[in-house]
């Protein structure tokens, strides 16, 4: 097939440069498919803030992209040409799909979606790894009781807000933390959640000693740091941390540790991180669950979109400055990629 596509590399490891001065885009053609490779249309891309660790080649969750190579990214594309006893032309797939147009891809890499379910696009927001991070942190880690004190950290994020909806819809009382008056506006008055710090204007720990006077009971953290060290400080015995990420650290030489671990001790705290490589198994179950709420109402997730591949740059300085409003994706433009 003749197709030309358009590509995001990484050129480089950004170091200490700004990270808009790696990015280089190619203009090349697809690849003659091989037995077991299928290529697709890719009409969605997501920007996530694990990709801060995928361009460093420090030791990370996964292989680091190599210099050069096309920007790793999760994305939803249409199949438009197979050599897979598995897949055919008009299937839908998500899937490490890349910073791209179109591309090629083994089959066993690749999962299909079922797009009459619902659009695409939610397969990387809602339906896709943002939901399944919050739906096994919370639900399967966290494991939120009726009527128990839960935080949430960058609440007001793509899996922040899910998870603390899910906290909500178990029946505890959920305190979100975000940046900004219409961040929290957000948090309570449409997804309904008890009480929202503005972490920026508001003095976070006093905060959290007047809406959780008996300390908290899970706490469920996205961004380290000083926020970490508050909520340790406050959880209850027999408290439960879990660790989901830690943003605030991601451009930090040396991230910083918390300073309060002893409270791990001293109020025998459960602390367990974990990533999704531990849950890929139990997806289906994840995507029954979320499709429920996200169906009947109970779960809300807003989805920030960008238009075409070269708002890429753009779009992974809006994320690092935490300037986007819900699950960020850019929208492939078939036009002019
Ligand atoms: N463990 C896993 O498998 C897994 C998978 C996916 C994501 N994650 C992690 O989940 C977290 C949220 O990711 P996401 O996809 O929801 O991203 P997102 O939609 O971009 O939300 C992240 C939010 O974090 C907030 N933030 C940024 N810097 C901050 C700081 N210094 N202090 C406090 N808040 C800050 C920003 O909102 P404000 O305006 O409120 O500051 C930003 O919008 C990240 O730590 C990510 O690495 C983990």
């Amino acid at each position: 097939m003749d197709t030309k596509i358009t590509q995001i590399r990484m050129s480089d490891y950004p170091g200490n440069r700004a990270p808009r001065e790696i990015w280089q885009t190619t203009h090349d053609a697809l690849p003659e498919l091989r037995d077991g490779q299928v290529a697709a249309r890719i009409d969605f891309v997501s920007i996530d803030p694990g990709m801060t660790g995928w361009i460093t080649d420090k030791r990370g969750y996964m292989p680091p992209v190599r210099a050069g190579s096309v920007m790793r990214a999760f994305g939803v594309g249409e199949i438009i040409e197979s050599r897979s006893d598995n897949l055919a032309v008009g299937d839908w797939i998500t899937g490490f799909l890349g910073v791209r147009s179109h591309g090629v891809f083994n089959d066993k890499d690749v999962r299909p979606i079922a797009v009459e379910m619902a659009p695409p696009e939610l397969f990387l927001s809602g339906l896709g790894m943002t939901g399944y991070t919050a739906y096994f942190g919370m639900m399967d880690i966290g494991r939120p009781q009726p009527d128990e004190t839960v935080v949430v950290s960058a609440a007001a994020g793509a899996v922040g807000s899910m998870a603390a909806q899910l906290a909500k819809n178990a029946g505890a009382r959920v305190i979100g933390i975000a940046g900004g008056a219409e961040k929290c506006r957000y948090l309570t008055e449409t997804l309904k959640l008890d009480a929202a710090i503005d972490y920026k204007s508001e003095n976070i720990g006093a905060r959290l000693d007047d809406l959780a006077p008996n300390h908290i009971d899970l706490y469920y953290d996205n961004v380290g740091g000083d926020i970490l060290d508050l909520a340790l400080e406050r959880m209850k015995y027999r408290g439960r941390i879990v660790v989901c990420g830690a943003i605030s650290q991601y451009d930090k030489e040396t991230p910083q540790g918390p300073a309060n671990y002893l409270q791990i001790v001293m109020q025998s705290i459960k602390m367990q991180g974990f990533t999704m490589r531990d849950y890929m198994h139990r997806v289906p179950e994840a995507v029954q669950e979320l499709s429920v709420g996200l169906k009947d109402g109970s779960l809300i997730c807003r989805q920030h979109i960008l238009q075409g591949l070269d708002s890429f740059p753009d779009g992974f300085e809006m994320l690092l400055a935490g300037a986007n409003e819900g699950k960020l994706l850019i929208r492939v433009d078939h036009q002019s990629a």
